[in-house]
């Protein structure tokens, strides 16, 4: 349990109250408050009622749906060092934009960069779940803040120890081959990771040999659910190839408009996510994990002061 040495207090950027609330439980610590609304002209008006003097605050914010988060976020963190805060860290179980980590095409924005240089002026600290990472190989390398990573794998793998007979992890793409090998072994269930070719936002092509797979329960991993259709294709997959409807499993529930149906109809046979984006679909909650890494996030930046 964590001592508090100094006081620590959970902001909720907005919409995210359940998120400061819980996490401030799990520490045992206070839990802020944050009022805010739209000026008549949508412009953003926000105000910190808590006192944060002399704190260190934990900015509480799940990243999916990040444009519209960006001023308050900004407002938050730069109020809350003018009115005395010793450190302002930012806890996003989603963090957005990793996925844009190349200059695909001549001219395109590498978001990936953009986003966490944005983040690195804004706060001290940053903590987030299983960020996409592919071709940036490490946080570090695009955050100027200690950035901390907490693994969804644990708790995923206990989840579908406990739920799921027979399971055969699979993976969509070698993208998801770091998530799907460190669950299969903690699940002490085998694994194979399939090919993936991403033709556009709402296409793609998975493909690869399937093995006899009756009597298993097939479970897709994946880090995201955006459009759904890698996990749909993955799922069509393994039913034409005689499997039992796939469990499809993944991190963060981003759901654009359609994934759900998406699913569906590519004959899921159910549908479960981790907690880092509010979704219908969670019932795996990894904000323990979250909590377990905050206190020696806290003692390593209260060394600075
Ligand atoms: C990308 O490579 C990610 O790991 C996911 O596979 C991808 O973001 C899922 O997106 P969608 O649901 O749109 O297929």
């Amino acid at each position: 349990r964590y001592t508090h040495s100094m006081r620590t207090i959970c902001l909720p950027a907005p919409g995210h109250e359940p998120l400061a609330q819980r996490l401030a439980n799990l520490l045992t610590v206070e839990q802020g408050s944050v009022d805010t609304r739209r000026f008549p002209d949508g412009e953003t008006y926000l105000r910190i009622a808590s006192d944060v003097k002399n704190a260190q605050v934990v900015v509480c914010a799940s990243l999916a749906a990040p444009d519209g988060q960006l001023a308050s976020l900004i407002f938050l963190a730069q109020t809350a060092r003018e009115l005395g805060a010793l450190s302002v860290g930012l806890v996003a179980p989603y963090l957005a934009y990793m996925r844009q980590d190349i200059r695909f095409k001549p001219g395109e924005a590498v978001s990936a960069r953009l986003f966490a240089g944005l983040l690195s002026d804004t706060f001290d600290w940053l903590l987030t779940v299983d960020p996409h990472l592919h071709r940036i190989a490490a946080l570090a390398d695009v955050f100027r803040i200690p950035a901390t990573r907490v693994p969804a794998a644990p708790f995923i793998a206990s989840w579908i120890r406990t739920n799921i007979p027979s399971p055969v992890i699979i993976g969509p793409d070698v993208e998801s081959e770091q998530w799907g090998r460190e669950i299969s072994s903690l699940a002490d269930a085998p694994c194979l990771v399939l090919e993936k070719r991403r033709l556009g936002d709402h296409e793609v092509v998975v493909q690869g040999t399937l093995p006899d797979l009756s009597g298993k329960t097939p479970v897709l991993i994946d880090d995201i659910i955006s459009s759904g259709q890698t996990m749909a294709n993955t799922a069509r997959l393994l039913l034409a190839a005689g499997a039992s409807p796939p469990v499809c499993v993944a991190v963060h529930a981003l759901f654009a408009p359609g994934a759900t149906d998406a699913l569906r109809m590519a004959g899921a046979a159910r549908v479960v996510t981790c907690n880092t984006v509010q979704h219908a679909t969670n019932a795996i909650d990894v904000l323990p994990g979250i909590a377990a890494e905050l206190p020696a996030i806290l003692k390593g930046i209260a060394t600075t002061y």
